[in-house]
């Protein structure tokens, strides 16, 4: 018997996950099988591997979901998959996941955004958003601002030139030796040191673009030039320039544009110096904070399967097909 449950998908980049979401949020089943350990020794995802385990554990990682939800393939109310952005050989493997049991079920497929999802993870569970909203997502493969006036309506106010702020994460934790995925580790040795060390701030004082490969750079040549420096110096002030960055650039999209909330999104979300910064920044300016729950800041399906029932009450059907690079401004 059909069931009010979509099944979300997601294999973008180096996470495989499954996610069974009902029309309200609510998260019936979210299974995630992390790459971490296949990519770690290079110190950032191989996407040739990434794609190979993402094909041998995209069905196992669907069966546990629908498992866990209680609910069988033909009784879903549709699949949403992720068709970009993100690494093609990865997208693939999803996407045509998707079309075969969407065929074999008969239940329909809908192509999700990415970024979508990650803007709709902050209503999982609890309806949060407010709008319009004015968004932050800080992920490993993007950084920008948005403003969201409906679920569907979405115009860019600015984003990265270079680096997104994960990857600055990341490549920091590989200067620092703290291995891969950065964010965590470099949040982590940061709260134990002083933010001592005045790293450069790129674009803080124009419009709302971002560059964080200069700020990268700088604190490699720091630790080439200060080899006996304390490291946890180093995270802390390139978190607190990271910080300031992230903070200044919110401050001045809701003073510029009417907003309910700020919604911040993106596996950068779930740091908590910019959980803490931007909760200050909305007291200080009546403004409601809108954060996913901590274990869907970063890539889950359960964002997918949320996103696609968006894409399914408002009759949008993007092509189902891989796409690796997709701006948050399409579907
Ligand atoms: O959204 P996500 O899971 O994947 C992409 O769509 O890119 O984001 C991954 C990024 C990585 O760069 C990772 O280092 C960063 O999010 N990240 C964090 C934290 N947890 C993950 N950055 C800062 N603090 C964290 N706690
Ligand atoms: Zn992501």
């Amino acid at each position: 018997m059909s069931q009010d449950v979509i099944l979300g998908i997601e294999s973008s980049c180096d996470d495989t996950a499954a996610a069974v979401v009902d029309r309200d949020g609510n998260v019936l089943s979210s299974i995630i099988a992390s790459q971490t350990h296949i990519h770690s020794r290079w110190g950032g995802v191989y996407p040739e591997f990434a794609s190979r385990a993402h094909a041998l554990t995209v069905v196992p990682t669907i069966e546990r979901a629908l498992e866990e939800a209680n609910v069988k393939g033909p009784d879903l109310k549709a699949i949403g998959v992720t068709r970009g952005p993100g690494l093609i050989g990865s997208l693939i493997v999803g996407v045509n996941t998707a079309a075969g049991l969407g065929l074999g079920w008969n239940v329909p497929v809908i192509g999700i955004n990415h970024l979508r999802g990650h803007l709709r993870s902050a209503d999982l569970v609890e309806r949060r958003v407010e709008l319009p909203a004015i968004v932050l997502l800080v992920s490993g493969g993007h950084t920008f601002l948005a403003r969201m006036e409906s679920l569907t309506s979405i115009q860019l106010l600015g984003s990265t030139r270079d680096d997104s702020v994960g990857e600055a994460y990341d490549k920091v934790a590989r200067l620092l030796g703290l291995g891969f995925p950065g964010g965590p580790a470099v949040d982590k040795m940061a709260k134990t040191g002083k933010p001592s060390i005045p790293f450069p701030r790129p674009m803080l004082n124009e419009g709302f673009e971002f560059s964080f490969s200069g700020l990268k750079s700088s604190v490699g040549r720091f630790l080439d030039k200060n080899p006996d420096v304390d490291h946890a110096d180093v995270a802390a002030s390139f978190v607190s320039a990271c910080m300031e960055i992230m903070i200044t650039k919110c401050k001045r999209a809701l003073e510029a544009y009417p907003a309910e909330c700020l919604v911040v999104v993106g596996g950068v979300a779930a740091s908590p110096q910019l959980r803490e910064g931007t909760t200050e920044l909305c007291e200080r300016m009546g403004v409601k904070l809108c954060l996913p729950p901590l274990k869907w800041s970063t890539d889950n399906a359960a964002m997918i399967g949320l996103a696609a029932w968006d894409y399914l009450n408002a009759g949008v059907t993007p092509p189902l097909s891989a796409t690796a690079s997709l701006p948050i401004t399409e579907f």
